[in-house]
């Protein structure tokens, strides 16, 4: 069938560092990648709107006057909770056909779900003839995922998917939505290896994780005056307050510290090209979030722990929500496909598992990509 619409673009995303920091205000340092998912768009007549998902063979439809405003554990909760999130900004999208196609890997921690959201919102509001601001799109679609999904996720995602720029990574103060684009210099590679165990943010330990930062966070700012969040503590306030909040929350907030700070140290090795210490930091970051997060998994410790041994790697850690999903590596761009096909092998020979594993440049965020 041919489909005479508008087509949006939003890419996925992978985080060199600043794991689980934006929800209480922290830095964070990710880039968008050559994944994406498309948003096609043709208006309809009447009242009917059609979401169709070329990946899951399948079409959703609801009248506009019957809209859900809660997700329902389905894929078209993202693009519903768009749609829904305008209408609750006063904003009125027409009847419309919407398909969505993406090569984004699922449920591998590449944000395949902001990515829907945000080629979704960029389609509806050229439908709708709006033009919102990138920060508000980028909140937006995070509140589909808070206020209609139901995960308790931070700005991340959305924000690099919207603001990416080809070749450079995107240092984002998750309080301020302040940003800064630094340039990755050609002569590195990223490479994305997914373990292949599947993560989802919507569940269980990503939202007990979540908790467990904000139950300390909420010690910490109720004992210590001038402290708005984890974001303005020192590990002495922290220390300070061990006792009156739970060892888990104690170990939680001491990762999100420590790691708003490797990230302000990994901005200045990247703006120096000092590749090796941005690599220590790296997995610097894999151990704090392995041991003080407790949100890593044997098949990604395994990952990281053969990178770790092969040529031209300057540094590996798990990215994303954890507990599975994909490990990010920074590699010499000389060495990047021989490091690719020896951490396969030495993946599939140690765990008997089939990794993917992908070389990607830091590619556009869907407003460059309509500018
Ligand atoms: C998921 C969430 C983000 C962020 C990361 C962890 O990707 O959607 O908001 O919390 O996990 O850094």
């Amino acid at each position: 069938m041919s489909f005479a619409g508008h087509t949006f673009t939003a890419p996925g995303r992978v985080n060199l560092i600043g794991e689980h920091t934006d929800y209480t205000g922290g830095f964070v340092l990710p880039m968008a990648i050559d994944f994406e998912t498309s948003a096609a768009i043709e208006p309809c007549s009447g009242d009917q709107i059609t979401f169709l998902s070329e990946n899951f063979h399948e079409e959703v439809r609801y009248n506009l006057a019957d809209l859900p405003s809660h997700g329902r554990g389905h894929w078209s909760d993202y693009p519903a909770g768009v749609l829904w999130m305008l209408r609750k900004k006063g904003i009125d999208v027409p009847a419309f056909t919407l398909r969505l196609s993406g090569d984004i890997p699922l449920g591998s921690g590449l944000s395949s779900s902001a990515s829907v959201e945000v080629a979704t919102a960029m389609a509806l509001l050229h439908h709708a003839g709006i033009k919102l601001p990138g920060e508000e799109i980028a909140t937006l679609c995070r509140s589909v995922e808070n206020d209609f999904v139901g995960a308790s996720s931070g700005i991340m995602d959305q924000f690099v998917i919207v603001y990416g720029r080809a070749g450079h990574a995107l240092l984002l103060d998750c309080r301020s939505l302040q940003h800064e684009n630094l340039p990755l210099p050609p002569s590195v590679s990223v490479v994305i290896c997914n373990s292949m165990v599947k993560h989802t943010v919507a569940h269980g330990e990503y939202g007990d994780r979540n908790g467990e930062v904000l139950a300390g966070q909420a010690v910490i700012v109720r004992e210590r005056p001038g402290i708005g969040s984890l974001r303005d503590a020192t590990l002495g306030d922290l220390d300070a307050c061990r006792a009156l909040m739970s060892p888990e929350s104690y170990h939680r907030c001491r990762h999100i510290i420590t790691e708003n700070e490797r990230v302000q140290r990994a901005r200045v090795a990247l703006q120096a090209g000092d590749l090796a210490s941005f690599g220590k930091l790296m997995y610097e970051a894999h151990d704090s979030f392995r041991d003080d997060f407790a949100a890593s998994c044997p098949e990604i410790d395994k990952l990281v722990e053969i990178a770790a041994t092969l040529p031209g790697c300057f540094g590996a850690r798990i990215t994303g929500g954890g507990f599975g999903g994909c490990t990010v590596n920074l590699v010499a761009a000389d060495d990047a496909e021989s490091f690719r096909h020896e951490l396969m092998r030495q993946y599939k020979n140690a765990l008997g598992i089939d990794a993917e594993s992908y070389i990607s440049r830091a590619a556009d965020g869907a407003l460059a990509r309509i500018s």
